[in-house]
């Protein structure tokens, strides 16, 4: 059975108060959060930035992400209200910088070109029409703006036993997209300069960056003469 919207609500509603100490924070959540920030940090500098977190949770990343970069702008993210719920005390904490949101990833409740930078860790595999979502942030970033997308990396035998194995067994028909796939879904919604890195170790995850394309040109005017017909048949006769 394909794995769908409820059963991602479900299991979250269910491990939204336990989730903020749950070993995966330590063996996987943790590190991948500390790449994004890495990365974030590598490319935009000291600058303002504005930031949409898909998938956010309890609001962990955005608020790691707010406390490394003052000046950013965090919007958050996530379908389930009982996880956004459960990050209460930071939403208020940074209530000037990190904004939650409840709504989906395949139908962002966002104008075109609104954020610098989507980050989405550790949740894209609970998508059921990923192109979808891929599409929506490409949409919602400027020209020019950076997708940065983690998930695990199932595409050796470790990964793919922890994720295709363990985690499908433990969540259901959730997929993890292999690097292949990624790269498809990344190029077919208009992103540029794919790049993907691995990041080893006990649980391995893929970390996905692309480009928002920067729009065509608008057309300035003709760069040429054109003749009018009379004038052509002047010259013909003659
Ligand atoms: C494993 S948690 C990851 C949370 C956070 N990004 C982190 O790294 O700690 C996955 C999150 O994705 C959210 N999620 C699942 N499907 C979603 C969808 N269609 N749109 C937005 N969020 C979704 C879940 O509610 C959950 O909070």
């Amino acid at each position: 059975m394909a794995y769908d919207k409820r059963q991602a609500a479900e299991e979250f509603a269910r491990w939204s108060e336990s989730y903020d100490r749950c070993v995966l924070q330590w063996l996987l959540f943790g590190p991948s959060h500390r790449a994004l920030i890495k990365r974030i940090e590598a490319v935009a500098g000291r600058k303002p930035i504005s930031v949409l977190d898909i998938g956010c949770g309890t609001g962990l990343f955005a608020s790691r992400l707010q406390a490394a970069l003052p000046e950013s702008r965090v919007v958050g993210l996530d379908l389930v209200a009982g996880m956004l719920a459960m990050g209460e005390r930071r939403w208020r904490y940074h209530e000037e910088t990190v904004f939650p949101v409840q709504g989906d990833s395949e139908r962002l409740p966002f104008a075109a070109g609104s954020f610098d930078f989507i980050t989405c860790a550790n949740s894209f595999h609970h998508y059921p029409n990923q192109e979808q979502a891929v599409a929506e942030m490409h949409r919602v970033l400027k020209p020019g703006g950076r997708l940065l997308l983690i998930d695990g990396y199932r595409d050796a035998p470790w990964g793919w036993f922890i994720y295709d194995v363990c985690v499908t067994y433990r969540e259901g028909n959730v997929h993890h997209a292999s690097s292949r796939r990624f790269r498809e879904i990344l190029d077919r919604a208009g992103f540029q300069a794919v790049a993907q890195k691995v990041h080893r170790g006990f649980a391995p995850f893929l970390l996905n960056e692309a480009v928002a394309a920067e729009p065509i040109p608008a057309f300035s005017g003709p760069h040429f003469r054109v003749r009018s017909p009379s004038s052509v048949a002047q010259r013909s006769e003659s």
